[in-house]
């Protein structure tokens, strides 16, 4: 149906409206507060190709973790943040340490951000992983014997958290503890009964393995430690003990 001339006058002028390009912000409630909250915690690229730790994590699982899952807790974190803009003075470690001022929703998407940025960067392609330093070695020889009763220790801990979670490895009051923590907590949280600075973690909720291993979460486990990124956990582990 044909617009009227004036009908048609008045579409091109609205029209015309959207199509500038303001000089500044349109001042009103909505976009001061949405805009800014809507980039406010930004998840950072994979430091990989989906496909870099294949045959360990397959390149789907990759796709789906870093792009589905992983996104979705800096979405909502965001989605916090626009409708409480207290959340935005702060940064991603400011509002994990004190974790238990804020809701649920905040705990839940804070510490999925967190935890799986921290995930991507303790894995790492082949030849780029190195060694346990010496350093870390001897500390690692101190508090469990050797690096394989380490591993045990540690993918025991992951095998028993009940449903989804976490099992870690931190610098308690300069000794090495291995924890776990249920959800998207970590021991960088001041709600969580063992506390410490992580060094290495794995993620052992089911989207970080049921593709590849499906029920077999001991596999993974096992598996999981051909991809570590010791060059980075040594990092950690230095700064760690400086504290
Ligand atoms: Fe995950």
């Amino acid at each position: 149906m044909l617009k009227s001339p004036l009908l048609l006058a008045a579409t091109l002028a609205i029209g015309s409206a959207y199509a500038q390009t303001p000089t500044k912000p349109a001042n009103t409630a909505a976009s001061a507060s949405v805009a800014p909250a809507a980039q406010h915690f930004t998840q950072a690229p994979l430091p990989y190709a989906n496909n870099a730790l294949e045959p360990v994590i397959d390149t789907a699982t990759m796709e789906l973790h870093y792009g589905k899952h992983h996104k979705s807790y800096y979405d909502n974190l965001n989605k916090e943040v626009a409708s409480n803009s207290k959340l935005a003075s702060h940064t991603l470690p400011q509002l994990i340490q004190s974790i238990s001022k804020y809701p649920d929703v905040v705990r839940n998407n804070a510490g999925g951000a967190w935890n799986h940025d921290f995930f991507w960067a303790t894995m790492a392609p082949d030849g780029q992983r190195g060694e346990p330093s010496a350093a870390l070695l001897k500390r690692i020889e101190a508090d469990f014997g050797s690096l394989d009763k380490l591993k045990t220790e540690f993918n025991t801990a992951g095998g028993k958290q009940f449903g989804s979670g976490w099992t870690w490895l931190i610098v308690q009051k300069g000794k090495l503890v291995v924890s776990t923590t249920p959800n998207q907590d970590n021991p960088l949280m001041d709600v969580v009964k063992v506390k410490g600075t992580p060094i290495l973690g794995n993620d052992v909720w089911e989207h970080a393995y049921y593709l590849k291993y499906n029920n077999r979460r001991a596999d993974y486990l096992k598996e999981w430690w051909q991809v570590v990124n010791w060059n980075e956990v040594n990092k950690r582990f230095d700064e760690a003990m400086k504290k």
